[in-house]
């Protein structure tokens, strides 16, 4: 068992640690932690959870670490936050908002909720549940009027116990 877990404030974050529900972190298990993604999280499974959702394409730690700090440029836009199994140092649960400013509602914004990932060994452990709780509790506290997703059929059921309801189509149009 791994004893080299690292505190979130040695960690290079891509967001302050305090932005993520105190009130959600007490619901995770003693052995799980979450917080922000951390630029060197890539060593920590990140994509292997993500692999979960879809295809990955991994193009190396350099272009990951690349990738991380181009999101972190644009501040209080992209909020990516890990669940952490503290005894292997792996990540076991991902997931995004992306913070959208507006012209309409006075200038309001809207949070769109991005790549829900739990590794399979984890999930139907409430996992999910919280990374939903985690990026709304963001999205609301960062002003946002609504909070939004996209998902499958089968995702549906999930979703609805997060308290999201079912609103309108989804259009796409692969290039
Ligand atoms: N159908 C019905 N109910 C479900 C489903 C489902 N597919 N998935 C979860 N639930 C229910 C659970 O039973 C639980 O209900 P309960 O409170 O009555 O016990 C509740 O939803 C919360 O479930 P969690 O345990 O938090 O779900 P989990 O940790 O397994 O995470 C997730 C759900 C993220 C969908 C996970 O299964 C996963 O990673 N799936 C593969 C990737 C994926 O589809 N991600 C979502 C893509 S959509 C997007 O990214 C916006």
């Amino acid at each position: 068992m791994s004893t080299a877990l690292a505190d979130p404030a040695s960690l290079d974050l891509m967001f302050p640690q305090e932005f993520i529900s105190s009130e959600v972190s007490a619901q995770l298990p003693s052995d799980l932690q979450i917080r922000p993604l951390a630029s060197t999280d890539y060593k920590r499974g990140h994509l292997d959870v993500l692999s979960v959702l879809s295809i990955v394409n991994d193009l190396g730690e350099v272009a990951w670490v690349n990738q991380f700090h181009a999101m972190r440029a644009n501040p209080r836009a992209y909020f990516s936050i890990v669940i952490l199994d503290k005894a292997s140092d792996k990540i076991v649960g991902v997931g995004t908002v992306f913070i959208e400013r507006k012209f309409l509602r006075g200038l309001g914004s809207v949070g769109h909720i991005e790549d829900i990932a739990v590794d399979k060994s984890q999930q139907g452990k409430k996992l999910g549940l919280r990374i939903i709780q985690a990026l709304t509790h963001i999205s609301e506290s960062s002003g946002c009027y609504k909070t939004i997703l996209n998902c499958s059929d089968t995702n549906i059921p999930f979703y609805q116990k997060c308290g999201y309801v079912k609103k309108e189509n989804e259009m796409a149009k692969y290039a």
